[in-house]
């Protein structure tokens, strides 16, 4: 029989917003599975809380302070981690913005700001990564979309635009990058309990209008995004490439 391996041990992972919510659980559950893994975002108090976390359950780890919407500060992340650990094995993008507001009421610098942190940083960020990827003949990316990539949501619309050309944007890097050696796939959540999502699970009535359109009838726990991520970024999916999977609990069905 084939042996299916999922150990990450020896490889090198930076994860985008891995200071709070669905990024934060990432970082944990690749370092968990034997990865030395950087985590960046813009509060620093944060991310170096979860590099302290990595580091006691005997990982590696890189907390580097990033504004991903700076193209200088992404590059200084890549230096920093290539300074730290020699190689990049690992990408996940995982950053993200929105705003609730209707097509008449959003502003035209709120469009901006969501294209920019969700689509243009993780085509800044992914280049820059691959470029040492080529060199190494190998390596994993994986982007962070949404259901609200598929399915028209109110409120949602430059976000689910926003998370719609990152899935687009998945298919072309995995297109262009395959002869590297490089898989770009993406992972989208549905409704998540994190900061990002609190004002709809904070309000019980809100709530529970929402969990009744989930086949499952709850939302998940950023823990449960977790697996999809160690899958793809191991030797069980060398051969998925341009794909994304969603983590709904069902939502797509509906
Ligand atoms: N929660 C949900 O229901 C849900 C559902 C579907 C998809 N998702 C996706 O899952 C991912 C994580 O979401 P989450 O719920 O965990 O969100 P969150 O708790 O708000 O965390 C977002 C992270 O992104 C970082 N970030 C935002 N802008 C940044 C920038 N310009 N530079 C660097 N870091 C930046 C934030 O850190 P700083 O603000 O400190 O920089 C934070 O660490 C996102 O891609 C989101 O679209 C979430």
């Amino acid at each position: 029989m084939a042996e299916v391996k999922f150990d990450l041990s020896g490889k090198v992972a930076i994860v985008t917003g891995g200071g709070r919510g669905i990024g934060r659980a990432i970082a944990l559950g690749l370092a968990g599975a034997g990865a030395s893994v950087v985590v960046c975002s813009r509060t620093q108090q944060e991310i170096e809380g979860v590099a302290g976390e990595i580091r006691k359950v005997g990982s590696k780890s890189l907390a580097v302070t990033t504004d991903l919407t700076v193209n200088e500060q992404i590059e200084h992340l890549v230096d920093a981690t290539i300074r730290e650990f020699g190689r990049i094995d690992i990408l996940v993008n995982n950053a993200a913005r929105s705003f609730l507001r209707s097509l008449l009421d959003l502003r035209e610098d709120g469009w901006d700001k969501v294209f920019d942190t969700n689509v243009k940083a993780v085509w800044l960020l992914s280049r820059a990564v691959a470029r040492h990827m080529m060199e190494q003949k190998s390596g994993r990316i994986i982007s962070i979309t949404t259901v609200g990539a598929e399915k028209a949501e109110m409120g949602m619309a430059s976000y689910g635009c926003s998370k719609a050309a990152l899935k687009m944007l998945t298919r072309c890097m995995a297109r262009e990058w395959a002869p590297y050696g490089i898989n770009v796939n993406a992972v989208g959540p549905g409704l998540t309990r994190t900061d990002f999502s609190k004002p709809i699970w904070s309000n019980p009535e809100v709530a529970k209008h929402v969990t009744t359109a989930i086949p499952k009838g709850r939302l998940a726990e950023p823990e449960e995004i977790v697996g999809s991520v160690l899958f793809l970024a191991s030797d069980a999916a060398s051969f998925i490439t341009g794909h994304s999977i969603y983590v709904d609990g069902g939502t797509l069905t509906t």
